[in-house]
């Protein structure tokens, strides 16, 4: 059986391996979806293909994990939701990064739905043992291929480490990395006479989902800024949208217990320090000179953002006594999402109402 945290042995030391941990979150974060999926605050018929194995029979997660999953799985589809319709209201199809992106569905999701020809390219980065995972999984589930096109257009790529179809692309990079030896050979032109993986004159949309508190600050906004100049270098008239999903206000005792929680698991946040503050969470993006940025608790959204229809389903669907936790909790989890416009700029006005 293996051990978690994953051990390595180095000589006669034995040393934790802290990225197999960070890599491991990936399997909590489907763990919870697929528990909340169960308890029918989501319905998402495709995380059970990306499951750990045995995940499928673990007792469902406490009420509190369930709503915060909801909440957050709510609050990040209706901006991602809003970010296509703008891009269609243009006359164009869109274009999502999700960075990151672990077992996150959101793909299939999307292209089963209403808004499935409005996606020209979906991309997926993850540490190669996740997307080697994933794209094995993809491989052996017929609902998920299915949703990728014809048989013949879709291949594992990189040795089995990404997979490749006519819109969507998982692709195994390690983001810490400098993104010139990093992104750009994934996702820029090979040479003068082909096209880049990522088009520079659509709309698109960076996902950083419980990301970036992974790594420095100066790791990720060196892969914003990537994205800033290679959009603003191609001359291009279009729109870069990001929305950054992660843990905030971790220096309150509350968040210390998390903190220490994480720590022994091996998992460190050096990314979640720098951003005690709801200014610091916008100038995440206000720094790469974003038009505009804003930023929301879980909690805030789950009192102004949710219709009271829907509050009321979820508040049947278990019990739940512990109110003044749920908040607690909630509030230690922050939204922040920015959009900046390239070329002329005649989009701003759509894109200023990009928001709860
Ligand atoms: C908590 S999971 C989130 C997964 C997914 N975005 C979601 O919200 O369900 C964090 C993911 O980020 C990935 N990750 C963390 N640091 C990374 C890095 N330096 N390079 C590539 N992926 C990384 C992990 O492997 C993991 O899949």
């Amino acid at each position: 059986m293996s051990s978690f945290p994953p051990r390595f042995m180095d000589g006669h030391d034995e040393r934790i391996d802290t990225d197999a941990a960070v890599r491991q979150t990936d399997s909590d974060a489907a763990i919870a979806r697929f528990s909340a999926v169960q308890k029918q605050y989501l319905y998402d018929p495709f995380i059970k293909h990306f499951l750990p194995r045995g995940a499928q029979h673990q007792s469902a997660r406490p009420p509190l994990i369930n709503i915060g999953t909801y909440v957050r799985s709510q609050a990040i589809d209706y901006l991602v939701n809003q970010w296509i319709t703008f891009s269609a209201q243009e006359g164009k199809k869109c274009q999502i990064v999700s960075l990151g992106a672990g077992s996150d569905t959101r793909f299939w999701r999307l292209a089963t739905g209403p808004r499935k020809e409005t996606l020209a390219k979906y991309i997926e980065i993850d540490f190669a043992e996740n997307t080697t995972k994933k794209a094995m999984a993809i491989r052996k589930s017929r609902d998920l291929s299915a949703a990728l096109g014809k048989p013949e257009d879709v291949t594992l790529v990189s040795g089995g480490t990404g997979l490749s179809s006519p819109v969507y692309h998982l692709l195994a990079a390690d983001l810490r990395s400098s993104p010139t030896s990093s992104l750009a050979p994934l996702l820029q032109a090979k040479d003068a006479i082909s096209l880049p993986l990522l088009d520079p004159s659509l709309p698109t949309l960076l996902l950083f989902e419980c990301v970036l508190v992974y790594m420095t600050p100066a790791q990720s906004s060196g892969l914003i800024q990537w994205f800033v100049d290679y959009f603003s270098q191609s001359g291009s008239h279009t729109t870069l949208g990001g929305i950054v999903y992660e843990m905030f206000g971790l220096s309150d005792p509350f968040g210390k217990v998390m903190l220490a929680n994480l720590k022994t698991r091996h998992v460190e946040l050096p990314g979640a320090e720098p951003y005690p503050t709801f200014e610091s969470l916008r100038n995440r993006f206000l720094q790469h000179g974003f038009e505009e940025s804003n930023a929301t608790t879980l909690r805030d959204y789950r009192r102004s953002g949710i219709e009271s229809s829907e509050r009321q389903r979820i508040s049947q669907l278990e019990l739940l006594d512990e109110m003044e936790e749920l908040e607690l909790v909630l509030a230690h989890y922050a939204i922040t999402w920015g959009w900046k416009s390239f070329g002329d700029g005649e989009q701003k006005s759509r894109w200023s109402n990009w928001r709860f």
